[in-house]
């Protein structure tokens, strides 16, 4: 495969989605939950994707995170077509392109905070002594310097999803994901976690963040509105 880097191909979209249709079928109803997504992405664009519940923002998340695959359409990612790829391929072009972060945090309770930085690493087949060095600068980069032994369960939830924010970016990825990123926090917890994506923006990360917040979408460069399964509103914020 031409991109083995992990840092996309230049200039020039880094996600690529053209006539993105996804149904799922329960069995009893088929539901159309994205009915025709067209969406390009430049490298380093801060995205807000709105919309109302139910809308179907996180199962746009999850396509573009490669979580899961479309119905039909097309979808390059990084200049790579990911549409026709095997599941064990799919995961590998996760783990290697895309950072994720949950609303609920996601995180393995009975492990450390260094410990669950590191599992991409792990998965990633980086050594362990590099796996520990990056996964304790990355911590000491999200302000949890001297909390790298403490389990979830030992954190507040800003914590937590700094912890989540560390390991996002253990795979140096092209693309950060987050889905209502501060759905679970407070006021003050989450425009910390606000102004940590500002920071990641600035230095020059893709990130995409799916968010009920305002204030969030408001830092955003760009607000892409979607309803009823189809994006009806996608606006470039003025420089
Ligand atoms: N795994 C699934 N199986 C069946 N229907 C689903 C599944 N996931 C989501 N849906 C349906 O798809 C639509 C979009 O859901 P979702 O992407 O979760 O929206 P949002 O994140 O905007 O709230 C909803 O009607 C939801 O009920
Ligand atoms: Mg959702």
């Amino acid at each position: 495969m031409a991109n083995g880097n992990g840092n996309g191909n230049g200039n020039g979209a880094i996600i690529r989605m053209s006539g993105i249709r996804k149904v799922y079928d329960t069995g009893k109803i088929m539901v159309e939950a994205l009915t025709g997504i067209d969406l390009e992405i430049e490298k380093g664009q801060m995205v807000a994707i709105v919309g109302p519940s139910g809308s179907g923002k996180s199962t746009l998340m999850n396509l573009l995170g490669c979580l899961d695959t479309p119905t039909s359409g097309d979808y390059a990612l990084g200049g790579q077509n990911v549409s026709g790829v095997s599941r064990d391929q799919l995961a590998e072009i996760r783990n290697r392109r895309v950072g994720f972060i949950f609303q609920n945090f996601n995180l393995l309770p009975h492990i450390s905070a260094l410990e669950n930085v590191e599992m991409p690493m792990l998965f990633g087949g980086v050594p362990v002594r590099e796996r520990h060095q990056r996964a304790g600068e990355l911590l000491a980069r999200v302000g949890l310097g001297d909390r790298l032994d403490h389990k979830p369960t030992e954190l507040s939830g800003g914590q937590m999803q700094r912890v989540a924010i560390a390991r996002a970016l253990a795979m140096n990825p092209d693309i950060v994901l987050a889905d209502e990123p501060t759905g679970n926090l407070d006021s003050t917890a989450g425009s910390d976690i606000m102004s940590l994506f500002t920071e990641l923006w600035q230095q020059g990360r893709t990130m995409i963040i799916i968010t009920h917040d305002p204030a969030l979408a408001r830092r955003a460069s760009r607000v892409v509105e979607i309803r009823d399964g189809r994006i009806v509103h996608d606006q470039v914020a003025a420089a």
